[in-house]
């Protein structure tokens, strides 16, 4: 069918135009005849000139990079709300942790972070796994979002809010945003018919389909449905969507992805139904208890309800007031349309702010295909943690996949470059450089870093290594900035190499102190790169401060001030030396040692590093 036009009528009586597309096909309902009266007060083509003024958020993105402006540096930050049709996996914990890592670093900052997550609980794909497990819709959801919690724990994820979609104050606060879009005029009733993919909860276009209707991400046939709806009047913001992106192109990174956020709006908007008159599972619609409200419309919402207190009477200029726009929504691709196009005109039609940006990052991939539940490759997170430890795990995906892009797993990668840069680079500089100063120096630093340091080019690498870290974290450009800071970790292994503080021992004087100087160095060096690794491998970083005589208090008062030279001071006495990455066994290693069984059970060797 030709694209076309319907005149359709929305809940408070204003009449609008709506395209159609050939996959979706609208009959207007009592329309004309039956109201004769009503007269077409916002035809699509002319809205945008009516849209709301919005105010341009409180954060600024300048040149691609995240900054706050403002007295209260307020860093609000998101995850996607995840789906409780099944248990986390992989996928879902790769952004959440670079979720994670974002949130440490403008701690370090010095930034009054808010780290939101939560779980996505309404809707038919939710009813249908609750049913399948034989449990009702909101035992299967306490279960599964525990799941969440759980996983969450494990893999040092430090959230400040955690929102499910099935809390009470949530359904208040959805209820008044829809009322403020009815009453803006953007919601009209429609029949409905289109194709639509369960896994995804979206109806699609035919066009996007491949042979027999599939979902290109799911690969499972989308099903014909035909409903009675309510529609949101999205194709009325066109233009002012249109215009948010030119004069904000970092609304959405990486750029490649902003090309194709407007290349959707150009291409013409479509309306979209955000209620389902035939699920039961969700937030009843205003004043039409027959009818559902379309679970993303619902979810995207979880980002404002997270920010209202739960003593509070839940209420969404309250909530509003807490903290919103979010500075960085944190995405996978495949939900990049919801976050870029639908979520800025709703918060238009409910004249709220837009939030600063939205970042679509890459698949974790197996064999080329997303990672996901509905075709059954997943990697189980929980797994990997409690084989290799939650450090490994946020390291190897955060450093081995280039942010924005897919990354593909194997299990030999990720064994070689843990060990390579967790183990050796870092770890067994630190180890061998303690192993030295109990020897010579009673584990205690004979010099101030500060001094030690004088006159030598070495500070000056570790300080442009840190800037340059600084800099990509703040473009999120994380696997640079675990890059740099492991590279401070080659400088360092590269200098004492050279420098062999062990044989100028053996020399005496003059010698013997220029070896001290260089161990106190590296370990300054060691101090520094803790600092800066600590929102990619926070457990590590720990353990790498107390091997340096700090407490946990003073690791957790770190800020990124203390990735500046010159904190160890004379006189401070070191713990204990004891690896603080144990290496991990491979494959060939076990092999060599004696059965697969043998080796399963052996696979993390908690040996000694290597003493120089
Ligand atoms: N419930 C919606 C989000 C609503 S936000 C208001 C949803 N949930 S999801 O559980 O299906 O996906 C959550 C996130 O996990 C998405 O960003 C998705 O891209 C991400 N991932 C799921 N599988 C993934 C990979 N294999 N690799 C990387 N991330 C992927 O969509």
């Amino acid at each position: 069918m030709a694209a076309g036009r319907a005149l359709l009528w929305s809940q408070t009586g204003i009449a609008a135009v709506a395209p159609i597309s050939s996959s979706m096909r609208f009959r207007a309902k009592r329309l004309a005849s039956s109201f004769p009266f009503l007269v077409c007060r916002c035809p699509s083509s002319l809205v945008s000139t009516s849209v709301r003024c919005y105010n341009r958020p409180q954060s600024e993105v300048v040149s691609g990079e995240l900054k706050t402006s403002g007295k209260e540096e307020n860093f609000v930050l998101t995850t996607p709300l995840y789906y409780v049709n099944a248990p986390p996996h992989m996928g879902s914990a790769y952004t959440t942790i670079a979720a994670d890592a974002i949130a440490r670093f403008q701690r370090l900052l010095g930034k009054r972070v808010v780290f939101i997550t939560g779980t996505d609980e309404h809707g038919e794909k939710i009813a249908a796994a609750a049913e399948a497990s034989g449990s009702s819709p909101s035992e299967h959801c306490d279960t599964i979002s525990q799941s969440y919690k759980i996983l969450w724990k494990e893999l040092d994820i430090s959230y400040d809010k955690f929102i499910r979609t099935t809390d009470q104050k949530h359904e208040a606060i959805v209820k008044e945003f829809y009322s403020r879009v009815l009453n803006n005029g953007d919601i009209y009733r429609a029949d409905y018919e289109g194709l639509y993919c369960v896994n995804c909860e979206e109806y699609k276009d035919e066009k996007e389909l491949l042979e027999n209707n599939c979902c290109p991400m799911h690969l499972k046939p989308c099903v014909l449905r035909k409903e009675d709806n309510y529609f949101f009047a999205l194709s009325k913001y066109q233009k002012a969507l249109e215009d948010y992106i030119s004069s904000n192109p970092d609304f959405v990174k990486p750029s490649f992805r902003l090309n194709e956020v407007q290349g959707w709006i150009t291409n013409g908007l479509k309306d979209f139904s955000i209620s389902r008159s035939t699920v039961e599972w969700g937030i009843p619609v205003p004043n039409d208890k027959t009818q559902t409200i379309y679970v993303w419309f619902d979810a995207l919402l979880g980002y404002i309800t997270a920010l209202s207190e739960d003593s509070e009477q839940s209420n969404l200029q309250q909530a509003v007031n807490s903290g919103w726009p979010a500075s960085l929504h944190l995405i996978g691709k495949d939900i990049l349309r919801f976050h870029a196009v639908y979520w800025p005109a709703m918060l238009l039609s409910a004249g709220l702010s837009i939030p600063n940006m939205v970042f679509g990052h890459g698949f974790l991939t197996k064999d080329g295909m997303k990672m996901g539940k509905s075709l059954g490759n997943t990697l189980e997170p929980m797994d990997l943690v409690q084989k290799f430890g939650a450090d490994a795990v946020r390291y190897f995906f955060l450093r081995e996949v280039e942010f924005g892009n897919d990354g593909d797993y194997s299990e030999e990668r990720f064994v070689n470059i843990v060990n390579a840069h967790l183990a050796n680079t870092i770890g067994n500089l630190l180890n061998r450089t303690l192993g030295l100063l109990k020897k010579n120096c009673q584990s205690t630093l004979p010099y101030d870093s500060i001094f030690a340091v004088e006159g030598n080019s070495f500070k000056d690498s570790v300080s442009q290594l840190v800037e340059k870290a600084k800099y990509h974290y703040e473009n999120l450009s994380l696997s640079s900035a675990c890059e740099c800071i492991l590279e401070i970790g080659n400088v360092g292994n590269l200098y004492i190499d050279k420098n062999a503080p062990w044989s100028r021992f053996k020399q005496g004087g003059a010698s013997s102190e220029m070896a001290a100087k260089d161990l106190v160095i590296i370990l300054e060096a060691m101090r520094i790169i803790a600092a800066a690794l600590s929102p990619v491998a926070p457990s590590l970083c720990f353990r790498i401060y107390s091997q340096l005589g700090f407490s946990k208090e003073q690791f957790e008062a770190v800020t990124w001030d203390d990735t500046r030279w010159g904190e160890l001071k004379a006189g401070r006495v070191m713990a204990e030396a004891k690896p603080v990455f144990a290496k991990i066994e491979n494959n060939q290693d076990r092999d060599k040692k004696g059965s697969p069984e043998e080796g399963k059970n052996k696979k993390i060797l908690r040996q000694g590093l290597v003493e120089a």
